[in-house]
């Protein structure tokens, strides 16, 4: 039995460790850390029976642009445990936190309480980037979770290879139009969720 749920600050070495067997892209613990601190929704593990980990997604949302969206740091399953459809799970769940909009965030009074209720994000798509030559990944990413190809990058990859800039559309801005009228699903990062929800919660207020 494999369970996949969220990634707690006691997995991250497991997880660095799963990374280190199964990809040439590794990163430092401080990377890891810096995920989980500032999107802890966004990061699963797939946990056997025995407690190992033996797969993970390591995700987070993108700062630099006005646009809200997410983007998928990194995936990788053991070889031991592949064409499980674990590759799939563990990337749904973290779609899933992506667009997913918390009502009780919206009514959020301070950044404090925006941030007990568990952050909105309302992703609008995700990205990713993968190596021309990964057939199994392109597979799953386009055959089985419904990525497109956004864009090319040369030489994107330390070794030279190309890598191609895929996404996949979400629904996250959607969720939320009953609640109020207008536009907030931008407010993917930080401050600007704050904004939005103090927006919100005054709104909800007035009315
Ligand atoms: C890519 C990877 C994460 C897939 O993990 P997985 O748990 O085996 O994937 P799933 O079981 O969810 O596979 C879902 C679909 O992906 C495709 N797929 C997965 N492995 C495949 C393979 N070896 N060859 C062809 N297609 C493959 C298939 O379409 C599969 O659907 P199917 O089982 O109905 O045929 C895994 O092979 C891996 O960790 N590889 C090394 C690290 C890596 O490349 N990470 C991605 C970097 S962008």
């Amino acid at each position: 039995m494999v369970c996949i749920r969220k990634a707690t600050i006691d997995d991250l070495l497991a997880m660095q460790a799963c990374n280190l067997l199964c990809l040439p892209e590794n990163y430092q613990m401080k990377y890891y850390f810096y995920h989980i601190l500032s999107w802890p929704q966004l990061l699963y593990v797939a946990e056997d029976y025995n407690g190992k980990i033996i797969g993970y997604v390591l995700a987070k949302m993108e700062e630099e642009t006005t646009e809200c969206h997410g983007h998928i740091t990194s995936l990788a399953v053991v070889r031991t445990h592949r064409k499980l459809g674990l590759a799939t799970k563990l990337m749904t769940a973290a779609q899933n936190a992506m667009e997913q909009t918390n009502n009780n965030a919206l009514e959020a009074r301070s950044p404090y309480e925006c941030e007990r209720f568990n952050l909105v994000f309302g992703a609008e798509y995700v990205s990713l980037h993968v190596r021309k030559s990964n057939r199994a990944a392109f597979k799953l990413y386009t055959e089985t979770l419904g990525y497109k190809i956004h864009d090319m990058e040369a030489k994107y990859y330390a070794d030279g290879e190309d890598a191609y800039d895929m996404r996949k559309e979400l629904k996250g801005k959607k969720h939320h139009q009953h609640h109020h009228h207008h536009h907030h699903g931008g407010g993917c990062c930080s401050g600007e969720v704050k904004a939005g929800a103090k927006e919100g919660a005054a709104e909800a207020k007035a009315v």
